[in-house]
């Protein structure tokens, strides 16, 4: 299964591709946690990473194309692999599409999270992931059960420096003009699946199971 999680920030795209990564063993390919890692990792290609994330902007379409290219190339995406967080713009989905066309396994489908924008906000400035579990939560819809098993394990609840209002706002509107034209394109190539992504975690993956069937 190649499928393509399309979103805007906070709908649900990392915690929704999470779950199906382990229900159907086929990895979760995120441009966003692939740079976050680069920059971790203190390359220099990180530290120019760096700045374009931390304000919210969009990489370029060649550097993220070249990861995606080395990442869908391994072994463990031969079965498949859940696209979180890229294409972002029609560049990179005319590259995805060549790039798929040369490999012969084009893409099954597009999933769109639809979602409220007024709700975002709450679910971005909320977002936490545990240094020690490296599970995704949020301080105001996890259980405190959850929060609490991370500080047990050890962990601290880290917050991501472009989870603030200001880049967040920032953030949606990159999406509205560079991202949401994927709509269309996907639509216009019949790969388009829209689910409601409103609602607690389990229901909007019923929904995305359901989606796939
Ligand atoms: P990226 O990491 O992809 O961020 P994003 O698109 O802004 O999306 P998010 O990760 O913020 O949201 P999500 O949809 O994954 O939501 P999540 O599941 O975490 O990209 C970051 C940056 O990297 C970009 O700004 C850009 O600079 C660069 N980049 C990445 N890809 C690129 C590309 N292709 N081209 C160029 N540049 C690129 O959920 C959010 C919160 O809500 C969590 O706390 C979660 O617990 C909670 N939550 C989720 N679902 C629910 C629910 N149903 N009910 C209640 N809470 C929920
Ligand atoms: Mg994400």
């Amino acid at each position: 299964m190649r499928i393509v999680l399309l979103g805007a920030p906070g709908s649900g795209k990392g915690t929704q591709a999470k779950k199906l990564m382990a229900d159907r063993n086929i990895p979760q390919v995120s441009t966003g946690d692939m740079l976050r890692q680069a920059i971790a990792n203190g390359t220099r290609f990180g530290l120019q990473a760096k700045a374009v994330i931390d304000a919210g902007n969009l990489a370029p379409d060649e550097v993220v194309l070249g990861i995606i290219r080395e990442r869908i190339g391994e072994p463990d995406a031969e079965n498949g692999f859940i696209l979180d967080g890229f294409p972002r713009t029609t560049q990179q989905a005319l590259d995805l599409e060549e790039l798929l066309d040369e490999l012969g396994t084009p893409l099954d489908t597009a999933v769109l999270l639809d979602i409220d924008f007024d709700i975002l906000m709450k679910r971005l400035t909320g977002r936490r992931t545990c240094s020690e579990t490296g599970k995704l939560l949020n301080v105001y819809f996890s259980s405190q059960e959850e929060l609490d098993a991370c500080t047990e394990a050890g962990g601290e609840l880290v917050q991501r420096e472009d989870d603030n209002e200001e880049t967040i706002r920032h953030r949606l509107d990159v999406y509205h003009e560079r991202t949401e034209p994927l709509i269309d394109f996907y639509r216009s190539r019949n790969k388009l699946t829209t689910i409601n992504a409103e609602g607690p975690i389990d229901e909007v993956y019923e929904r995305l199971i359901a989606a796939l069937q």
